[in-house]
């Protein structure tokens, strides 16, 4: 039987001592079709293992709802890491922060505002609890003992970052230790004193997240965690993006030479990420520092493995800094080829007021409520409410989270935008119904923000006047049944947002595909019934990653759903990714 400890300044492997040489991909951003393919790439760069998180809200979408089909599937993923030679590092948070949908954390836990976030308050505890004793059951039997890949469990993430509350700290660790885990227990935190003072306990052993002066920051460490192997969970070789800023690439040179001084320095690692994958559907997370900055739909990363999985520059540079530390495999993966370039048209289209009602149930309310309080945690809402002004009048919202399109009848009179700070409006003189159709961009993943609701946020007011009589409707867009049974063929060329449209287009094969969203304005695509995520006129990214496994040989169906203005009714696959601009 296999057995990992640590013991003096080493992790110990079998009784030997052992360097954890870890890449991340999480595997609830990477189609499942297509694990084995990156896996098997991580270890033809010289890594050992693959470290994942695992994203709460995704796994129970609901109270009580379990979801671990298909992207989801955590047990797979770790079995998959078995098949191909490698060890596993598994981070269940439960908050994993990751640029992912309120940090992991479920939306649906926050409507009880008795909750509290990230602390032993009793009702976050009870939820928490039972969360890791689902996941932790996945686990325990893929421990590394146990004929499974997993060698190390990380407690919370960056804790030391958000907060000091030991006894939270403490719960988690018993609870994980009661649950079956055996292997080492670790925490994770920026190389500061309060942070790493904060973030851990005596029996957790603590690691640190960065991306560069390794020799400074493993000292920092190193002064928090006198004892044992010293190890970056978080080597950070590229970084996120926001919508409407540039695409961040670092130098492959540069980041090389940065995990060679780590590597030098004797230290285990954690490519932050190898592969990053996509933000699939509704995904994403958001940052807020004062400003609302929602995550793209790509979670390239500019890491060693492109979003399509193919080897970069700084693969190439990884694996030549590798191979002075352990023996590399002869197979070398291959570079990346052309996807196929071609157009089809779209030919149907249906507004997406017209299908409103067959998407979900209206409620009539006359206090304006949440998203959240509807129990509708991602996507879309539609509030609507009647108004009769005989002169140019003010609407004005208490906060719009996310963005929000304000028609009266069927025209659109303008756009609030959350990143601008929008509350207000004016409105021609104007009689029918007011509709705002709300878009959640992603709920923030980091500080002080997480678990905050979406949706419209009140009072709303109409000249000071309170609005009432409010009629809301969660879209709901997990089967796009009703809104194909709407369409009708499109006569005009452009798309009047908001709508939907739909296209067809042939493949010889399946491929990974690139489509190209630039002509587009704002929306989401779905292939074949699959969520892609959403695109943006803002960028920097400006095309959509298709997985092979979501296409197939013969036709295809592409809906989009375009909530501003296109003047291209065509759909554009090209051969390469285009992430958009760098800011050098
Ligand atoms: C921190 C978090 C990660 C991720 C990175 C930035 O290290 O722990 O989840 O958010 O920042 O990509």
């Amino acid at each position: 039987m296999s057995t990992f400890e640590i013991a003096g300044d080493d992790f110990v492997l079998d009784g030997e001592p052992f360097r954890i040489l870890s890449g991340a991909i999480h595997y609830f951003r990477v189609h499942p079709d297509d694990w084995a393919d990156r896996i098997r790439k991580a270890r033809l760069m010289g890594l050992n293992t693959i470290e994942t998180y695992v994203p709460w809200n995704a796994h129970e979408p609901h109270p009580g709802e379990w979801d671990v089909s298909g992207r989801l599937d955590l047990a797979r993923f770790l079995r998959v890491v078995t098949d191909e030679g490698m060890y596993a590092i598994v981070r269940p948070g439960p908050y994993i922060c990751a640029e992912w949908d309120n940090g992991g954390l479920p939306a649906w836990l926050f409507t009880d505002p008795e909750v509290g976030v990230r602390r032993s308050e009793p009702k976050f505890v009870a939820a928490v609890s039972a969360y890791l004793e689902r996941v932790l059951a996945i686990v325990a039997p893929l421990q590394l003992g146990e004929g499974g890949p997993v060698i190390l469990v990380q407690v919370e993430n960056e804790y030391g970052a958000y907060g000091d509350d030991k006894e939270y700290l403490r719960i988690l660790t018993d609870l994980t230790r009661a649950s079956g885990i055996v292997v080492p227990l670790t925490t994770v935190d920026q190389p500061q004193d309060d942070m790493l003072e904060n973030g851990s306990l005596p029996d957790l052993h603590k690691t640190a997240s960065f991306g560069s002066r390794s020799v400074e920051r493993l000292a920092t460490l190193r002064r928090h965690q006198p004892t044992g192997p010293l190890m970056c969970s978080e080597f950070w070789d590229g970084w996120f993006d926001n919508w409407g800023a540039h695409h961040h690439t670092t130098p492959f040179d540069q980041t090389a030479a940065d995990l060679e001084a780590l590597l030098d320095a004797g230290a285990s690692v954690n490519l932050y990420m190898f592969h990053g994958g996509t933000n699939f559907g509704f995904t994403n997370g958001a940052n807020d520092k004062g400003v609302y900055q929602p995550i793209v739909t790509s979670y390239d990363y500019d890491a060693p493995l492109d979003e399509a999985g193919n080897p970069t520059a700084k693969y190439w540079a990884f694996r030549e800094v590798l191979a002075k530390f352990v023996d590399l495999p002869d197979e070398v993966p291959p570079a990346a080829t052309p996807a196929p370039s071609f157009t089809a048209p779209l030919t149907d289209a249906v507004p997406l007021l017209s299908v409103a009602d067959r998407l979900g149930e209206w409620t009539w309310t006359d206090d304006l409520p949440t998203m959240d309080a509807l129990g509708h945690y991602t996507g879309f809402a539609i509030y609507q409410t009647e108004i009769d002004v005989a002169e140019p009048a003010v609407l004005s919202i208490g906060e719009v989270r996310d963005r929000a399109h304000v028609l009266v009848g069927t025209a659109h009179v303008g756009t609030l935008d959350r990143d601008h700070h929008d509350h207000a409006i004016t409105l021609a003189p104007s009689r029918g119904t007011l509709t705002l159709l709300v878009e959640d961009q992603g709920r923030v993943d980091y500080g002080p923000r997480i678990g905050e609701p979406k949706g419209l946020i009140g009072p709303a007011t109409l000249d000071g006047e309170e609005l009432s009589r409010w009629a809301v409707l969660p879209v709901g867009l997990e089967s796009l049944e009703p809104v194909r049974e709407a369409f009708a063929p499109l006569e005009k060329p452009g798309l009047a947002g908001p709508v939907f449209a739909r296209g067809t287009f042939d493949l010889a094969e399946a491929a990974d595909l690139f489509l190209d969203t630039s002509a587009w304005g704002k929306g989401v695509v779905w292939i074949n019934g699959s969520n892609l995520g959403r695109y943006w006129t803002r960028g920097p990214q400006r095309t959509l990653f298709v997985p092979a496994a979501v296409v197939a040989a013969g036709a295809n169906e592409l809906i989009v759903l375009e909530l501003d203005a296109s003047p291209s009714t065509t759909i554009t696959f090209v051969e390469a990714p285009s992430l958009g601009h760098t800011d050098f």
